[in-house]
């Protein structure tokens, strides 16, 4: 081998050495996790639905572990016990949101997504106060949504167009309405059900947000039956995910009129 060539791979040799054993000191002090390469850390070692590696990992490493994207080490928690733990139990420590390329780009440091700390805490309430003015939470508002939900009906008549934690749940890939029942067919909450998070950063249009989705569900599915438009389509994860992936968030529909 020539000389710059030997010279060269030595180079490399050590550098690969010393990244590695930085990234190992890294390692000593979080929580256990599958051991990264360097550079692309554990990025290319899971399968290619990132939760399904989750659950793996969660039975193999415990509900709190350590992958590496990059170069970057990311702590994960799994299932509802340690997810509830730190937004409620530990709020003090987990209420601030990290830096999101996105929401650095968009807001440039303003608003409550990305901000963290005094301006987010004045920002939330800002947003709090004003949702309430505008009538969230009062029966005002529902008059408002339903109106709403009328165009919508009215809109869909005219055209005839067509339009995951494993203990907590009985079938957590499929849409599974006893999810929500008891033993006597009577609609139960369930506390792995935080679709709008818990603790300090909970979302704060929850309660517009449920009302909508209330009003709206239910005044279309009392005039519509719903369907999906391709019947080989089910209303499981993955279908959800592939039409996600291949169209964004269309999600083809048929309404049928109830008679
Ligand atoms: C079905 C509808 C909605 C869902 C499922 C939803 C869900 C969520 C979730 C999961 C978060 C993140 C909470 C966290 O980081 O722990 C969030 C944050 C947020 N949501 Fe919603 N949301 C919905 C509708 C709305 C609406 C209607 C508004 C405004 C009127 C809104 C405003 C916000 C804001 C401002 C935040 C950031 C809060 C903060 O960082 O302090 N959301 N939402």
């Amino acid at each position: 081998m020539e000389a710059p060539a030997l010279y060269l791979g030595l180079f490399v040799l050590i550098f690969l050495l010393i990244f590695t054993w930085r990234m190992h000191r890294r390692r000593l002090s979080l929580p256990p996790g599958p051991i990264p390469l360097p550079f692309v850390g554990n990025l290319f070692q899971g399968s290619f639905l990132i939760y399904e590696s989750y659950l793996k990992l969660c039975k193999q490493y415990g509900p709190v572990f350590t992958v590496w994207l990059g170069n970057t080490p990311v702590v994960v928690l799994c299932g509802y016990s340690v997810v509830k733990d730190a937004l409620i139990n530990y709020s003090h420590r987990f209420s601030d949101r990290g830096p999101l390329p996105i929401t650095a780009r968009l807001a440039k440091g303003y608003g409550i997504i990305g901000t963290n700390g005094e301006h987010w805490r004045h920002t939330r309430r800002f947003a709090i106060t004003t949702l309430r003015n505008f009538g969230m939470g009062k029966r005002s508002m529902e008059q408002r949504v339903q109106e709403e939900a009328e165009h919508l009906i009215k809109a869909i008549e005219a055209t005839r167009s067509v339009l995951a934690d494993p203990d907590c749940w009985k079938t957590p890939y499929d849409f599974n309405p006893e999810n929500f029942l008891d033993q006597n067919g009577l609609f139960c909450t369930h506390d792995a059900w935080m679709p709008f998070s818990a603790g300090k950063r909970i979302c704060p249009g929850e309660g517009l947000a449920r009302m909508e989705v209330f009003l709206f569900l239910t005044a279309l599915l009392q005039k519509f039956t719903i369907k999906p438009a391709n019947p080989s389509d089910t209303y499981d994860l993955w279908t959800l995910r592939r039409a996600f992936r291949k169209k964004g968030l269309s999600y083809c529909l048929s309404a049928y009129p109830r008679t």
